[in-house]
């Protein structure tokens, strides 16, 4: 396997001898960079970095690439701990039907939204669903993705969930880049029973469960924790069955009101809590308390146009916050971690550090990737982005829409 050595990087950051798991309130802001620096990866791992100045080569190495990175910056790939990248088609038509004054719950009640995805998904076949679902995998990477989670929900029948996690685990078996299942059966009621959500949810426990389980298809359960989607109670019974299969709990809490869903999800273990808008101070105390990751999806809010979640508050409150892209066909259709941090800093005040943080060592985890992704530290899977020629870190939340990477590294080897 090829060795690889980065040198003359203007600025590396996120660097540690040893990574912390994730960062809080104040430590946040920190960004530990080493200017004018080195960085060699070895077998697909991070094994050395340090200043120019102390740089003495690397010449016992052989099958050695080496890259100039004179004026740019190197950083961890975005991690992107929240995402439903497996689907069918798109839903333009409702984006219009928006714009023209429908709200995202009417379009739903009539049987649009995560049911028009539903309809389209159970059509697709399995392979079809794989390429179109590798095809945004592809993008994603290019955009600087070096980590994702997937969910399932769109089946929302025993066939078409496990179809879902299959598509999954072909996306994971191309070894791209790091990959986590999430079965989300609880997305929503399919119309065959719409009058029997019980009955459903029977399913989910009894059927889908246990048959997901056997072909080892998830890591984690996540329920839509909303009104007219499922109750607090649900959302626990639901995670409960989850959890004696061995998966661990996510949750979409608080997206379009408060649902009880954060404390819900904190007394089950949940590893992350995600959405927010409508977390309240109570919830911020009840987060305090636990191991939770509070996950920002902003996408979704400003392409919703819903109430921002309190990220700067939490912060402030001594919470660690992540942000993810929540890339779906309905309600954030684009897996740009990018601009996912740019929004961090525009509309959630988040300082560049803090941003960068949140999209890389919080994100990752809150899919349980922090020991692998998430921060540049020996031993660390080497997947990398080498920006093009700026000025500073900050350049990046700053110019949201410019495309500033030049290079994506993925287990020590240029993406192409
Ligand atoms: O995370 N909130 C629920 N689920 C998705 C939206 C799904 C859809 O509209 O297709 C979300 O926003
Ligand atoms: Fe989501």
């Amino acid at each position: 396997m090829q060795n690889l050595l980065l040198k003359n990087i203007k600025n590396l950051i996120g660097v540690y001898d040893q990574s912390p798991n994730k960062l809080s309130g104040a430590d946040m802001k920190k960004l530990p960079c080493i200017e004018n620096a080195w960085l060699a990866c070895e077998a697909g791992k991070i094994v050395a970095f340090g200043s120019m100045d102390d740089f003495d080569g690397i010449s016992d190495w052989k099958n050695l690439q080496v890259i100039d990175c004179s004026g740019k910056i190197v950083m961890p790939c975005f991690a992107d701990s929240h995402t439903h990248l497996v689907y069918a088609g798109n839903r333009e038509q409702e984006f219009v039907d928006r714009i023209n004054g429908l709200s995202y719950e009417e379009i739903a009640l009539r049987g649009g939204g995560i049911i028009n995805s539903a309809m389209k998904l159970r059509a697709c076949d399995e392979d079809d669903l794989f390429e179109q679902s590798k095809a945004r995998l592809r993008e994603v990477i290019e955009q600087g993705t070096g980590a994702i989670e997937i969910k399932s929900g769109y089946g929302l029948d025993l066939a078409s969930e496990l179809k879902m996690l299959r598509v999954i685990k072909r996306l994971k078996d191309l070894h791209w880049i790091p990959v986590k299942a999430t079965f989300l059966g609880a997305h929503a009621v399919p119309p065959e029973f719409k009058n029997n959500k019980k009955g459903y949810i029977e399913l989910l426990k009894n059927e889908m469960l246990p048959a997901i389980a056997n072909e080892n298809l998830a890591d984690f359960i996540d329920v839509f924790c909303e009104q007219n989607y499922f109750t607090a109670e649900e959302t626990e019974a639901i995670l409960k069955a989850g959890a004696a299969h061995g998966l661990t709990a996510k949750v979409h809490a608080e997206q379009l009101s408060h649902s009880h869903g954060i404390q819900t999800a904190v007394a089950c273990g949940a590893i992350s809590v995600d959405h927010l808008e409508y977390c309240n101070d109570e919830d911020i105390q009840v987060l305090k308390a636990s191991k939770t990751m509070p996950t920002v999806l902003p996408g979704a809010a400003l392409f919703l146009g819903l109430p921002l979640p309190p990220a700067r508050k939490m912060i402030d409150a001594g919470l660690p916050v992540a942000f993810a892209s929540d890339y779906n066909p309905g309600s954030s259709p684009s897996g740009n971690m990018k601009l996912m941090m740019s929004l961090a800093c525009i509309q959630y005040k988040l300082n560049p550090e803090e941003a960068i943080n949140a999209v890389t060592l919080n994100s990752a985890y809150a899919m349980q990737l922090e020991h692998l992704v998430g921060s540049i530290a020996p031993g660390k899977l080497a997947n990398i982005i080498i920006t093009k020629e700026i000025n500073s870190y900050g350049f990046l939340p700053y110019a949201f829409g410019s495309d500033l990477i030049d290079q994506v590294i993925l287990n020590g080897k240029v993406w192409a």
